[in-house]
């Protein structure tokens, strides 16, 4: 009995995040409609924000924080509350701003939900594409409501690569000799500018595999766990397990996630 109330818990809690994901998204589709009602500027000298960012995040927190008030909430635009609670989500209102900003069509809404620090399930809304993929920890992942995949290439010559590179600055190098390393092996290599995207590409084995740096815990939280319970195996660059803090992963399955190291030259511990 207790087993079962505590299921249907986390049940509910992965129904209310895809609701709300999909509402965003919703949300977002219409301000890229309007484009001219939209305000944007620039939070740093690298970033770009606009008010369907903030907009975004503000309906995602109150839900949650009405929903759920004894959770903590780590979210992009500054609405953070409540941090250091057992039960924390970590919302990423608008990932690929400056594809948004521009038009072009690859951005959704991510929304996750650690236990103990752990991402527990995820949840990525593409507004364009009209997909939606989910994830919680032991029950696999989905598009919508379909079970996806990770590929099965076995080869990195035969592999397409999702990229992401932070901007650079101060003379930190290592990811373009990284970069370097890992082009000739590869077919192909995509740098679409949404994280969110690239994790569930590669989850539903239309990308092979991702190699991603100077991302925030917002930016892979969800898309850790999608890829995760579709086969896929997240990493660090340097080949030590994920950490939603670190802000470098890589992904794909078995077999991609150790060739796309050994291309740094690194192994998995
Ligand atoms: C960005 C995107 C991009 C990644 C950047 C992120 P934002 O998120 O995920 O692909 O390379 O590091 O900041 O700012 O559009 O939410
Ligand atoms: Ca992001
Ligand atoms: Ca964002």
């Amino acid at each position: 009995m207790m087993t079962q109330t505590v299921m249907s818990r986390k049940e509910d809690m992965l129904a209310f995040a895809v609701d709300l994901a999909q509402k965003a998204a919703l949300m977002a589709l219409h301000g890229a409609r309007d484009m001219e009602g939209v305000e944007v500027s620039m939070k740093s000298p690298t970033e770009v924000v606009t008010s369907i960012d903030r907009k975004l995040e503000e309906f995602i927190v109150e839900s949650i924080a009405r929903r759920y008030p004894g959770h903590g909430i780590v979210a992009e635009e500054d609405t953070s509350r409540g941090v250091g609670q057992s039960h924390t989500w970590f919302v990423d209102p608008l990932d690929g701003t400056n594809n948004f900003v521009r038009g072009i069509p690859f951005y959704g809404t991510s929304i996750a939900l650690a236990i103990d620090g752990k991402p527990h399930l995820g949840v990525c809304a593409l507004p364009v594409t009209g997909e939606i993929f989910w994830a919680q920890s032991g029950c696999g992942a989905f598009a919508n409501g379909e079970k996806i995949r990770v590929s099965n290439t076995a080869f990195l010559k035969e592999a397409i690569v999702a990229v992401g590179l932070p901007v650079l600055q101060g003379g930190h190098t290592g990811p373009l000799e990284r970069l370097v390393k890992l082009v000739p092996g590869v077919r192909g290599i995509r740098r679409l500018g949404s994280a969110a995207l690239d994790f569930c590409l590669v989850a539903s084995g239309r990308l092979d595999a991702l190699w991603e740096e100077g991302l925030k815990p917002w930016d892979v939280a969800a898309g850790a766990v999608i890829l995760s319970e579709a086969g896929g195996v997240v990493t660090r660059v340097d080949g030590s397990r994920f950490d939603l803090y670190k802000g470098d992963v890589v992904g794909g399955n078995e077999a991609m996630n150790r060739s796309v190291l050994a291309s740094f030259g690194v192994a998995r511990w």
